[in-house]
């Protein structure tokens, strides 16, 4: 099986290139540095390497800088819309699957749980650039896998600033009123390939359909910082912080606004890839275990 992974470099390109290797795959990565798909070239580069000898493509690149977005919408709609329309018409014209990651951020959040069905309001740039790639790819028969709050431990994610800022400073104000499904990028990665797998064989995700995948546990950001915090603690990061004060959104004003409830619940994914998925992991169980690359990130880096 030979799988074409763009974007290999981000959170969950370099989660998916681990795990489709260890199941077998042979990939062909593509990274920005030879792919920049904001250029012409780079994304005629693209569009060549999409030939009848490959079996799936994810694409994992994006523009995911949800509040420079605002100020860069060019830039995020060309990465999160217009790439994906071409590269997924050139997949489907080769009959080729096309797997698109998007967003919970595709809603405004005043309706959660949002199922597959549900359509997008999206509140800020990036959840617009999102909704409108994903209109796209489904018109051009791909595959949409809608996930949320990723995190690992690498690039920038909530979980890294958290224990960041818990290391350096007494008192965190995290907000209370966002909601949603934290997602090891670990565990979608692995599900992912699961489901690649099944719909290569005829019973996976078919073309033209969306699939919520995230993490089992949906709660606040505030609770989230609590278990990243009381994770970090018993495996010995010498935490600083001591009080985790609950702010609303409102105090804390960003120039991107973020939907309250963006919860994805997850029963179809439960239908497709049944109880033994990696994102039924809970979400203590998936700190702990990024947390730990953490450590050994930092003791190889001596
Ligand atoms: N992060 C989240 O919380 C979250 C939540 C829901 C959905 N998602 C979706 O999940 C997918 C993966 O997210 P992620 O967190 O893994 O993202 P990420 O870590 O920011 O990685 C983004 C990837 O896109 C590549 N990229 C950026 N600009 C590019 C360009 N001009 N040309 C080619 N490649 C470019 C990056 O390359 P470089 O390494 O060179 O920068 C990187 O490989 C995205 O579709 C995102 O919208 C993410």
């Amino acid at each position: 099986m030979k799988l074409l992974l763009i974007g290999s470099t981000g959170q969950i390109g370099h989660e998916t290139l681990q795990a489709a290797k260890q199941k077998g795959f042979e990939v062909l990565a593509l990274d920005r540095q030879h792919y920049d798909l904001t250029t012409a070239n780079g994304l005629s580069l693209a569009l060549q390497q999409i030939n009848s000898t490959i079996d799936a493509i994810v694409d994992a690149q994006a523009y995911t800088a949800v509040d420079d977005a605002e100020k860069n919408r060019d830039l995020c709609f060309q990465l999160n819309s217009h790439a994906p329309k071409e590269l997924s018409l050139a997949a489907h014209r080769l009959g080729v699957p096309y797997f698109w990651i998007s967003t919970d951020y595709i809603f405004n959040g005043t309706a959660g749980p949002y199922s597959e069905k549900d359509s997008p309001h999206p509140l800020n740039t990036y959840g617009e650039s999102k909704a409108r790639g994903e209109a796209h790819v489904l018109s051009n028969h791909g595959r949409v896998i809608r996930t949320a709050w990723v995190y690992s431990e690498r690039r920038k994610n909530f979980l890294l600033s958290i224990l960041k800022a818990a290391l350096e400073r007494p008192e965190l104000r995290v907000v209370h009123d966002q909601i949603g499904n934290p997602t090891s990028a670990t565990d979608f990665a692995s599900d992912l390939i699961q489901l690649i797998q099944a719909s290569l064989g005829g019973d996976g995700l078919k073309a033209k359909e969306i699939l919520n995948l995230v993490g089992r546990d949906a709660v606040s950001r505030h609770q989230w910082a609590e278990q990243i915090i009381l994770s970090a603690k018993a495996l010995g990061f010498p935490i600083k912080c001591e009080t985790i004060k609950a702010i609303s959104s409102q105090e804390m004003p960003l120039p991107a606004t973020r939907p309250l409830d963006s919860r994805l619940p997850r029963e179809k994914a439960l239908e497709l890839l049944g109880h033994k998925m990696a994102t039924e992991s809970s979400l203590k169980e998936s700190t702990d275990h990024v947390l730990r690359r953490v450590q050994q990130l930092h003791s190889d880096q001596g």
